[in-house]
């Protein structure tokens, strides 16, 4: 039967009793197939496999886009069960942050690039909850979608600047028939921008540099916060409406 456990002290009670290695699929919950991908990833190459649950307040810099991040815990129960989850990590505010935020885990480069550029804060957020879930969860290996790239990487660059005992492992973006990667974010989109979303990938793709990417994506109706090149990379975040989109693609 899977487990969930809402408190630091009851999961590392479950915990100890767990034998062999254990994957760890950090989330912030309305799981789609992109999690479903990570989960399974987890199950192949782990005799335990742990699912956290949890929207970060930290990591909005826009509290509007906390409040309407979407909650679907019942058909998170079952995406969970049906991907053989052992256990479900979901706590509370009060119990992940008991100094309220004091002490904090930042990186003062890349994380200014990006998205970090236009989300103040948004990185010392992630770092921070990843940094505690991953003190609570004791993962050997932990899973982590390229399609949010940039934390991808600073994730992988905190494990080895605090010499970490986990393992990062990448996993490939996936997306929807029509390209678009798939995101949470996705179910926010009204039936007209969902169907405009998939120029993204396909601009990112096709354009010869990022300005062409840019001025193609704002012809057509996006607010493009940018469109970025880097080390073999092409970034890109755009709004369509309220929703705020995100992709990448190697060149
Ligand atoms: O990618 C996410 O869902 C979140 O940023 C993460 C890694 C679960 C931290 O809250």
């Amino acid at each position: 039967m899977i487990q969930v456990l809402r408190t630091p002290a009851e999961f590392k009670a479950w915990r100890k009793n767990q034998k062999g290695s254990v994957g760890f699929v950090p989330t912030m919950g309305a799981l789609h197939s992109g999690h479903e991908e990570l989960m399974k990833n987890a199950r192949r190459e782990n005799d335990v496999v742990v699912l956290s649950i949890f929207v970060n307040p930290t990591q909005f810099n826009d509290p509007k886009d906390f409040e309407k991040y979407p909650l679907t815990w019942d058909q998170d129960l079952k995406t969970a069960v049906n991907n053989k989850v052992d256990a479900i990590f979901y706590p509370r505010y009060p119990d992940m942050y008991p100094d309220e935020y004091r002490y904090k885990v930042s990186e003062n480069s890349y994380s200014k690039l990006l998205d970090g550029a236009h989300r103040p804060g948004h990185f010392d957020g992630v770092l921070s909850v990843v940094m505690k879930l991953f003190n609570i969860v004791s993962p050997d290996k932990a899973y982590f979608g390229e399609k949010d790239f940039q934390q991808l990487s600073l994730i992988k660059g905190m494990v080895d600047a605090f010499f970490m005992h986990v393992q990062i492992v990448p996993v490939a973006t996936v997306r929807e028939s029509d390209g678009l990667a798939k995101s949470s974010r996705n179910l926010l989109l009204t039936k007209e921008h969902r169907e405009m979303a998939p120029l993204i990938y396909k601009t990112i793709t096709t354009a010869k540099s990022a300005e062409e990417a840019a001025k193609v994506l704002s012809t057509n109706g996006f607010e493009v916060d940018y469109v970025t090149d880097i080390d073999g990379r092409r970034f890109v975040a755009a709004r369509l409406g309220a929703v705020r989109l995100i992709d990448n693609v190697q060149i």
